[in-house]
C-alpha cells in the first residue's frame, strides 16, 4: 500500500519540488499518496487569519489552535487504503472528550509531525521508523511556532505526535525541514530507490560509519592517479577492497565525525578498531 503523505502548509507552492525527481516518480509510480493542503483554506475570516500575538507578550507571531485543529480533525481522518476509515473519527473531532482515532487494533498507523528546532532530532533511525507508518502528516508553521495545545490535544486523542527539528539551525517555517523529512522517509520505502543495496551501504546505517570515497574513471584525472593513491581499488581482490574501504571510512568518521566512532557499534568494527 502507498505511503500517505500529507503537508499542511500556508506555502504550498514551496512544496510543489515534490512532484519532481524520485518523490513525484514514486507518487506516479501510486508508491506514495503525496496531498499538499493550504491551511488559510480552513480559516472562515475575511483575512484568511492564520496566526496571532503571543499570549503573555512578546515578539513574533504564534499559530492558531483553532485553525490547526480544523485543518487536522480534517487530514487525520482522511481514507487510507490500509484500513477502513472510522467514519466517527471525523464526526467527532470537534468534540474534546471523542475517543482516540489512532489507538484501535487493526487501525492504520497515522503519525503528526510537527517540525520546530524545538524537536527531538531527526535521525536515519526516525527516517526508518516513520518509514513504517501508513500515513504522515506535516503540520508547517512559521518558526515562532503553532499553539503548543495543538501538539498535546492530538497526543492526549491517541494520535502518535512527533515534533522534530532537522538540526541545531533556525528556519523560517517547517517546510523545508518537511521536505528532508519526506525525502529521507520516502526512499526507504520498498520500490522507491532503484537499489535496496545503496541504502544498506551508505552513511549514518549499517556499522554507523561515514562513508568511504568513492572513485570513477578515469584511473588517472588532473594528476590524481588512483595506481598511485589508490592501488588496492583496483587489484580486483574483493575482500582487500572492502578492508581497504572501511578503513578509509573509520579514518574518515574519525576526522569529521568522532561523535559517531563514540557510538559505533563495537562488535561490527575489527577488534583493532575498537575504542577503548
Ligand atoms: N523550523 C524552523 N527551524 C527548524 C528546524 N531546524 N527543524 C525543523 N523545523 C524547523
Amino acid at each position: 500500500e502507498p505511503l500517505r503523505l500529507d503537508v499542511v502548509t500556508i506555502f504550498p507552492d514551496y512544496l510543489r519540488v515534490l512532484d519532481l525527481s524520485l518523490i513525484g516518480r514514486a507518487a506516479t509510480d501510486g508508491l506514495l499518496d503525496l496531498h499538499v493542503h493550504d491551511l488559510r483554506d480552513w480559516t472562515h475570516d475575511r483575512h484568511r487569519t492564520v496566526d496571532d500575538t503571543p499570549i503573555g507578550g512578546g515578539a513574533g507571531m504564534v499559530m492558531k489552535p483553532d485553525v490547526w485543529g480544523a485543518a487536522l480533525d480534517d487530514v487525520l481522518s482522511s481514507a487510507l487504503p490500509t484500513g477502513p476509515m472510522d467514519a466517527a473519527a471525523g464526526a467527532d473531532a470537534a468534540s474534546p472528550a471523542a475517543e482516540p482515532i489512532a489507538a484501535r487494533p487493526n487501525e492504520p498507523r497515522r503519525v503528526l509531525v510537527i517540525p520546530t528546532p524545538s524537536g527531538d532530532l531527526f535521525t536515519q533511525r526516525t527516517a526508518e521508523d516513520l518509514a513504517g507508518a501508513d500515513q504522515l502528516v506535516f503540520a508547517c508553521g512559521r518558526y515562532e511556532g503553532i499553539d503548543a495545545r495543538v501538539a498535546e490535544h492530538y497526543a492526549a486523542r491517541g494520535v502518535e505526535v512527533h515534533e522534530a527539528s532537522i538540526g541545531d539551525y533556525v528556519l523560517n517555517g517547517g517546510e523545508a525541514a518537511a521536505l528532508v523529512m519526506i525525502e529521507a522517509i520516502a526512499r526507504l520505502r520498498p520500490g522507491v530507490l532503484g537499489n535496496p543495496e545503496s541504502i544498506v551501504e551508505e552513511s549514518h546505517t549499517g556499522v554507523g560509519l561515514l562513508e568511504y570515497p568513492v572513485y570513477t574513471r578515469p584511473v588517472a584525472w588532473r594528476g590524481r592517479d588512483l595506481a598511485a593513491t589508490q592501488p588496492v581499488l583496483l587489484s580486483g581482490d574483493h575482500a582487500r577492497i572492502a578492508r581497504h574501504r572501511r578503513d578509509q571510512a573509520i579514518a574518515r568518521t574519525a576526522e569529521r565525525r568522532p561523535d559517531l566512532i563514540a557510538r559505533a557499534d563495537p562488535a561490527l568494527l575489527d577488534v583493532g578498531d575498537r575504542v577503548a
